[in-house]
């Protein structure tokens, strides 16, 4: 993107990455992403809020340069995770009288990671503010939104919050500002859910801790700028609310058809007792799409059939995420096939330990399916809406005791 001009001399100065597919060598990116760089020139100083992936560092440079930026007072590191902190080295390089402006966590991960000196460094703690002349930053020190090191900067006079990977998307666009909000929606969604979720304790509080704050403009370290705070604040108090929905997220995989057929029944029988099904093939779909519908689901049912005696190793690996993400899921069944044995249902109870879930009955079938295991696929389904007419009383009396 072209330099952007947000408010008076305060400039997006980032990069987006129309081509990016994949993230941490894990997560996809279908609609690429943007390392978002803001410069804020005060009358006396200049910041630069973050900086970019060192792979886009030449762009940043030439956007600097279009302002023509002779100097660079304070480097802010909200965070130090190189998408970020990545180009920081060359900025230091390029303005070396600039100070790396940062709590003293990141400090000492921005010493380790990317080997910047130590006599680089200005700390501030939680509260702190710097002067820019007539603009003055205020750091809030914001732990776990996703790395130990997270910190939110807030610009006083223009009420802009520059809140790091909090709030963000993975989305390459033109617009500055959120124009499409159901597109910006889901892939906000899809951020929250693959890196935020694990995390939505801590974020309740920042929530919290920023409610007192004035802010006109969210301006997050990926995708568009949110000059209607509420909208993502709104949707990131749902998310991570403990509150789910009527839906039942199936995750499966089926090597000979009979996994397939029992995951086809039990959908029916879910369907026609009301309840949202949202299933998953694990050779074809994106895991974000499986993150994404974790984030509200009531149930989880893992399907597998069983491979020498364990579970398919498709489904070891996004259970190891599910586990690993921490949706609030309230309830978990495992069902699949086995051919002479097994302990496929023992290991992956044994897998889910990071889910305060209640597990259900378990459907396990000795090759195809036959009548008996319908019956217990629709015994489950039954047991399950039984179980999520519990729901509502269950968002209630959470809301009653927040
Ligand atoms: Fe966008 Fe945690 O880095």
């Amino acid at each position: 993107m072209a330099v952007k001009e947000i408010k008076s001399g305060t400039y997006f100065v980032g990069a987006i990455d129309w081509d990016r597919r994949l993230f941490d060598e894990l997560i996809p990116l279908p609609d690429g992403t943007s390392y978002n760089s803001y410069l804020i020139r005060g009358s006396k100083k200049i910041a630069l809020i973050d900086t970019v992936d060192p792979h886009k560092k030449n762009i940043l440079i030439e956007n600097l340069q279009k302002l023509n930026i002779q100097k660079i007072d304070y480097i802010i590191a909200n965070h130090a995770e190189q998408d970020h902190s990545g180009a920081i080295p060359k900025i230091l390089e390029l303005y070396p009288n600039a100070k790396v402006v940062t709590n003293q966590k990141c400090k000492n991960m921005l010493m380790d990671l990317l080997l910047i000196p130590e006599e680089k460094f200005i700390i501030v703690n939680d509260g702190d503010t710097i002067s820019l002349g007539d603009k003055i930053l205020k750091f809030i020190v914001a732990p776990w939104v996703h790395w130990p090191e997270t910190m939110l900067t807030y610009l006083i006079e223009d009420k802009i919050l520059f809140p790091c990977d909090l709030f963000g998307s993975h989305l390459a666009t033109s617009n500055l500002f959120v124009k499409d909000e159901v597109k910006v929606y889901e892939s906000a969604k899809r951020y929250y859910a693959e890196i935020m979720m694990p995390f939505r304790n801590n974020i309740k509080k920042h929530i919290e801790k920023i409610s007192n704050l004035h802010i006109e403009i969210i301006a997050p370290s990926h995708g568009p700028i949110y000059n209607k705070p509420e909208f993502i604040i709104n949707a990131y108090k749902d998310w991570i609310s403990d509150d789910v929905k009527n839906e039942v997220v199936i995750p499966y995989v089926s090597m000979h058809g009979s996994v397939e057929k029992m995951v086809n029944y039990f959908i029916d029988a879910l369907i026609e007792r009301g309840i949202t099904v949202k299933p998953f093939n694990l050779t074809k779909t994106d895991i974000g799409e499986l993150a994404i519908s974790l984030v509200d689901a009531a149930t989880i049912v893992i399907a597998s059939p069983t491979v020498l005696v364990g579970p398919h190793p498709a489904i070891v690996s996004a259970v190891y995420l599910a586990n690993a993400l921490r949706p609030k899921v309230k309830f978990a069944s495992i069902i699949g096939s086995y051919g002479w044995g097994g302990r496929m249902i023992e290991q992956i109870t044994g897998m889910l330990s990071n889910l305060k879930v209640e597990l259900l009955s378990t459907v396990l079938v000795k090759g195809h399916p036959k009548e008996s295991d319908f019956k217990s696929l629709e015994k489950l389904a039954f047991e399950i809406a039984e179980k999520h007419k519990t729901i509502e009383k269950i968002n209630s009396t959470q809301k009653h005791t927040d």
